[in-house]
């Protein structure tokens, strides 16, 4: 598909952040955005580039009663070389794709996709901090824009893409979290939205993180829907435990978000011989290991962060230090590995890494 650009003028740029500048997550945007409209029968079209800026929405937009809306997540960056790298952006592409399917919304080409992010990532290369660790945040996202009220898919959408720069989100070194096991409510239910990224899932957890924070909680561990038993994921990551020397994690039964950095880090242990188990895992087991200490590790996984360890669960009232509440062997090797490969210090055995050019 033909995209065409239009350069916002010189004297129209936006103010990029210093170089020693802190870059808080998702405040500040690069000059350009990408978009394409869908209309019923005619399919996508006018894939363009042109300067970031407010969009045209009617208050009777299907997206703003009914939540039609997906998004992804990923960043650019540069490698140790000078280039310009994505890590397994094909992954987002295909989620989007299986995300759209599950809001009955019309799939775009995952090729399509990449020739956009790749060609707004070259437009505002200038935007991708250099420090190591900060990148590009890439935010693609499709909203349902038809005017019409009353339940029912969208005959029109719209599919942007915005870029903004973030920072090292270590810049202090790991940093294990606190988290809060939530028994009063729940993110998702098997057969509902939760495997799909869309806002509404995102809608369901804010009050439960806002609680947490309160407390002094860093994330929520979701538990299932129906039992209030099963480990789900926390916040924005998927989840990671290490049992007797055994990486488990639960599997995807249709209520969690299929992460990529999940999937890296099974398919990393499955290359070092390490044992893995995609499994149902019950809060007390986890409860129940962090006390005898069979439980050695435990970490999220996410594009935000990579790895974040764990440093104890709260349940019940109760605080369950994980290890010795420090950051554990494998946190420790997965993360380096998955930023080294992403940084290109170490060899991409995998082909994970899409270089921009
Ligand atoms: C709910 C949820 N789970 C898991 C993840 C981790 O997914 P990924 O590794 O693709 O970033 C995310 C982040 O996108 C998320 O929002």
């Amino acid at each position: 598909m033909k995209i065409t650009t239009t350069e916002a003028r010189p004297d129209r740029r936006r103010r990029k952040p210093g170089r020693d500048e802190a870059l808080e997550f998702g405040k500040i945007f690069s000059d350009h955005m990408f978009l394409m409209e869908y209309e019923e029968g005619r399919g996508w079209r006018n894939a363009r580039i042109v300067p970031y800026g407010p969009i045209e929405l009617l208050p009777t937009a299907v997206v703003l009663h009914y939540a039609q809306e997906i998004f992804e997540g990923l960043k650019a960056y540069y490698a140790q070389d000078g280039g310009i790298c994505l890590f397994r952006p094909d992954r987002n592409a295909e989620r989007m794709n299986r995300s759209a399917a599950r809001l009955c919304m019309p799939a775009v080409p995952v090729e399509t996709q990449l020739d956009a992010i790749r060609e707004l990532v070259r437009i505002d290369r200038d935007w991708i901090p250099r420090a190591r660790g900060a990148s590009l945040y890439i935010r693609p996202a499709m909203i349902a824009t038809e005017s019409a009220l009353g339940v029912h898919p969208s005959s029109d959408y719209l599919f942007f893409i915005v870029t903004g720069p973030v920072g090292a989100y270590y810049a202090k070194g790991f940093e294990p979290v606190r988290i809060l096991v939530e028994e009063k409510y729940v993110r998702a239910t098997r057969g509902g939205l939760g495997e799909a990224k869309t806002g509404a899932n995102y809608a369901a957890s804010i009050l439960a993180a806002k609680e947490a924070k309160a407390e002094g909680f860093d994330q929520v561990l979701w538990l299932d829907a129906e039992h209030r038993r099963f480990v789900e994921e926390v916040g924005t990551m998927n989840i990671f435990f290490v049992f007797r020397g055994e990486l488990v994690t639960p599997p995807l039964s249709g209520s969690i978000l299929p992460g990529v950095t999940r999937d890296s880090v099974i398919a990393l242990a499955r290359e070092w011989k390490i044992p893995v188990a995609e499994r149902p895992v019950e809060i007390d087991e986890v409860i129940r290991g962090a006390a005898d200490g069979t439980l050695s590790e435990a970490f999220g996984t996410g594009t935000a962060a990579v790895v974040s360890p764990v440093g104890s669960f709260s349940f019940r009232g109760r605080e369950a230090r994980i290890g010795n509440s420090g950051v554990g062997e494998l946190s420790r090797k997965f993360y380096e590995e998955i930023t080294g490969i992403q940084y290109g210090e170490i060899e991409d055995r995998h082909r994970w890494v899409h270089r921009v050019g």
